[in-house]
């Protein structure tokens, strides 16, 4: 029997607590900090999209209710957008749930780690492969390429077992990740014999780290249900993958394009002056207002 290939669902943990962006954090959710004029969680739900995606599993925890609002269709919003013949925000707002995109929400009710977060959308995931985003790794592709995602379920297509986007990060951040090695099995593509959580430098592998874009199969929820707590108490993801590289195998993809790690205030502060740069809108002000502040300094 083929296996199936098409990656028709994506899981967006959303339910951590956000503790290094507090006290903004509080209130709303961290997935919902805009860069220039969308949250992050719209980049990532956008990615997903452009991969083909239409079904998107949100795992949601407590002050996480605006990211549903985001996604569902405001209808006093549009009128009022209608009304006043904004168009253009009108169909920015209403690009936001096209017609053939379905959301659903699980809650994870304490924040018991990533690799819990994801067993809770086990319900809504079912028997079939499918993708995490964590959508404070904003990831962006090449100028004019395909998106991260894209990417991914292109080489899923060819090499269907679980695959970890990963990519080459300086010897002394290797503690912030999740590092892999493996043996090479293709272009850009390692097939994954060793995973190690958050290595210092003298015990890293090798310095390929793991980034927030995943393809699991299903098989993954069965190890992440049966390991132990691991690293800070935590239910890892990492692990739970792990024990899928000896039962069917696991291969990483270094990917093309950047990734902004929007989880820590130097990565977000970057992201925002990267992409306002490149915004059709503000990008030439501010470029110009960059300049000043380099020619004052
Ligand atoms: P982080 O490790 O960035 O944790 O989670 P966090 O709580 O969001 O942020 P800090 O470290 O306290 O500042 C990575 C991703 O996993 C999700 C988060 O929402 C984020 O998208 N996550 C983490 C969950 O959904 N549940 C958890 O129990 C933990």
């Amino acid at each position: 029997m083929n296996k199936v290939t098409k990656i028709n669902k994506a899981v967006f943990p959303v339910a951590g607590l956000g503790t290094r962006f507090l006290p903004a954090t509080k209130a709303q959710p961290k997935e919902m900090l805009p860069i220039v004029d969308k949250p992050l969680i719209q980049y990532a739900v956008e990615e997903a999209y452009a991969a083909g995606i239409r079904h998107m599993i949100f795992v949601t925890g407590r002050n996480k209710r605006a990211i549903e609002d985001h996604f569902d269709t405001a209808y006093e919003l549009e009128s009022e957008l209608e009304a006043s013949n904004k168009d253009e925000l009108l169909r920015a707002v209403r690009a936001m749930h096209p017609d053939d995109m379905d959301c659903s929400y699980v809650r994870q009710p304490r924040s018991l780690g990533l690799g819990h977060a994801v067993l809770c959308a086990q319900p809504l995931v079912g028997n079939e492969p499918f993708a995490v985003l964590l959508a404070d790794d904003l990831m962006c592709g090449e100028d004019d390429g395909p998106s991260v995602l894209t990417q991914m379920v292109d080489v899923f297509q060819e090499i269907p077992t679980s695959l970890l986007a990963v990519q080459e990060v300086p010897l002394d951040h290797v503690q912030r990740y999740g590092i892999v090695a493996g043996k090479p099995a293709g272009d850009r593509i390692l097939k994954v014999d060793r995973m190690v959580e958050k290595p210092k430098p003298q015990d890293a592998p090798s310095r390929m780290g793991v980034a927030g874009r995943y393809i699991l199969t299903p098989g993954v929820f069965e190890h992440i249900r049966n390991n132990p707590r691991g690293a800070g108490g935590e239910i890892q993801l990492t692990d739970g993958i792990a024990k899928l590289m000896a039962t069917e195998g696991v291969h990483a993809y270094q990917y093309w394009g950047k990734r902004y790690d929007c989880g820590s205030k130097q990565g977000f502060l970057e992201a925002t002056v990267e992409l306002a740069l490149k915004h059709a809108e503000v990008g030439p002000g501010f470029q110009e207002y960059l300049r000043t502040l380099s020619t004052r300094a």
